[in-house]
């Protein structure tokens, strides 16, 4: 356990160096790509350490990704028909969290996996896939699409899948670029993904942005900050992932967005943030999936702001690396603001643009959003800010911590 107590800088302006998009790089990664340098979150290693093992002439092949959703699901797919022996398991968090979602499809596939109460550790015994599968998405995971149209592209085999709610659509513009065999037909089911394994990929360079879900804690920083302005390059904007910056320029955040350029078919650009006054509205089901790990954010910022916020559909907040359905509703309660949660809704009840909070510990549940959230919180806050653990910080975005303290904030190690 790391324990750390914030002291907010006021009125600051300044540049936020972000980590590399965690989703693209993990991808780029599993596919034996070359990506540019840039920091990275634990996350990430340990999948590129993961994949660089499973190439490996050993034969016991124990691979462990740490606390990554994303490295442990794609890479289960990827390693799931190449007719190899596979052990993949990750931390106390990561083993916690459901896996039937990859491993019932990938067997319908010809998978021959076997997991552990649902969970990992995934043992992948020596399968072959089928030549043609099709499947619909019973829930909405970019994990899981990722999974099965790596699982097919790795084994040659031809797959079909429907996904009835958008999810982020990192793999497909990837494959795309690489001139994979992928296609994606837009119909009134929802997106038809449809990709010929058998006919590979060209290995291309990968250029990874910076990742908008770290992006998303300055940008509400820098609405939340009285007087102030943060300048924020290089952000991955991927239409799938940025609902949470579209929703809160439709409640006013002035945000500004320069010098939009593609790269590998990827959107990215330079924001412009300040102080704002934000009016709440609702958010539409289903760009919950183009929001789901800024939604935590989005509740802090909605805790200062007019209005009301009101989530539907966000049960899978419950499978994160946390409980963040609870972790959320703990915030709050520390902040002292009014919520409703009830079955996989949530309502919160802005305490407005001047409101601030006496301070108060926050228990992080060993979850790196949950901790960033609370230390963002405490610009509002009029007395100390403490956190419990700050450990998880580092898999996603190890130069937090330094982008706030260029800021002025103060962080005291107890
Ligand atoms: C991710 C997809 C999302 C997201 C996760 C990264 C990805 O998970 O929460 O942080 O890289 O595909 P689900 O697809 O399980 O919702």
């Amino acid at each position: 356990m790391t324990p750390i107590r914030v002291k907010s800088a006021k009125n600051f302006s300044g540049q936020i160096d972000l980590p590399l998009d965690k989703s693209i790089a993990q991808r780029a990664f599993i596919l034996g790509l070359p990506t540019n340098n840039g920091l990275f979150g634990e996350d990430i290693t340990s999948t590129k350490k993961a994949v660089s093992e499973s190439n490996s002439d050993q034969a016991k092949k124990d691979l462990f990704l740490g606390n990554s959703g994303t490295g442990i699901r794609l890479l289960t797919g990827f390693l799931s028909g190449i007719g190899k022996s596979f052990t993949l398991s990750g931390d106390k968090s990561l083993n916690s969290r459901p896996m039937a979602r990859i491993a019932d499809p990938l067997n319908l596939m010809g998978a021959n996996i076997s997991l552990t109460n649902g969970k990992a550790p995934i043992e992948i015994n020596p399968a072959r896939l089928k030549d043609e599968f099709s499947y619909v998405m019973p829930v909405a995971s970019a994990q899981l699409k990722s999974s099965l149209l790596l699982a097919a592209l790795n084994a040659r085999t031809k797959i079909e899948i429907l996904e009835p709610t958008e999810t982020r659509n990192h793999t497909e513009l990837m494959l795309l670029h690489l001139e994979a065999g992928l296609k994606i037909e837009k119909t009134d089911k929802g997106n038809l993904i449809s990709l010929d394994g058998a006919k590979g990929y060209k290995e291309k360079p990968i250029f990874v942005p910076g990742d908008f879900s770290s992006a998303s804690f300055f940008i509400a920083l820098g609405l939340l900050a009285p007087d102030s302005k943060l300048f924020i390059p290089n952000v991955g904007l991927n239409s799938t992932r940025i609902a949470f910056l579209q929703l809160l320029k439709e409640m006013e955040a002035q945000i500004e967005i320069k010098n939009k350029r593609i790269k590998n078919r990827e959107l990215m650009a330079d924001l412009v943030v300040q102080s704002s006054k934000i009016n709440l509205k609702s958010v539409p089901n289903y760009l919950v999936p183009n929001l789901i790990d800024e939604i935590p954010i989005l509740s802090v910022i909605a805790a200062f702001s007019d209005g009301k916020l009101k989530l539907e559909g966000i049960g899978e907040l419950r499978v994160k690396e946390s409980n963040r359905l609870e972790a959320i509703q703990e915030i709050l309660s520390t902040l002292g603001v009014e919520y409703y949660q009830e079955n996989d809704s949530l309502e919160i009840t802005g305490a407005g643009k001047h409101f601030t909070f006496d301070g108060g510990s926050f228990n992080s549940f060993g979850d790196h959003r949950i901790a960033m959230c609370a230390a963002i919180s405490a610009v509002r806050s009029t007395g100390e800010v403490l956190i419990d653990d700050i450990e998880s910080i580092v898999t996603s975005f190890p130069n937090f911590f330094s982008n706030l303290e260029r800021l002025g904030f103060k962080l005291i190690n107890l």
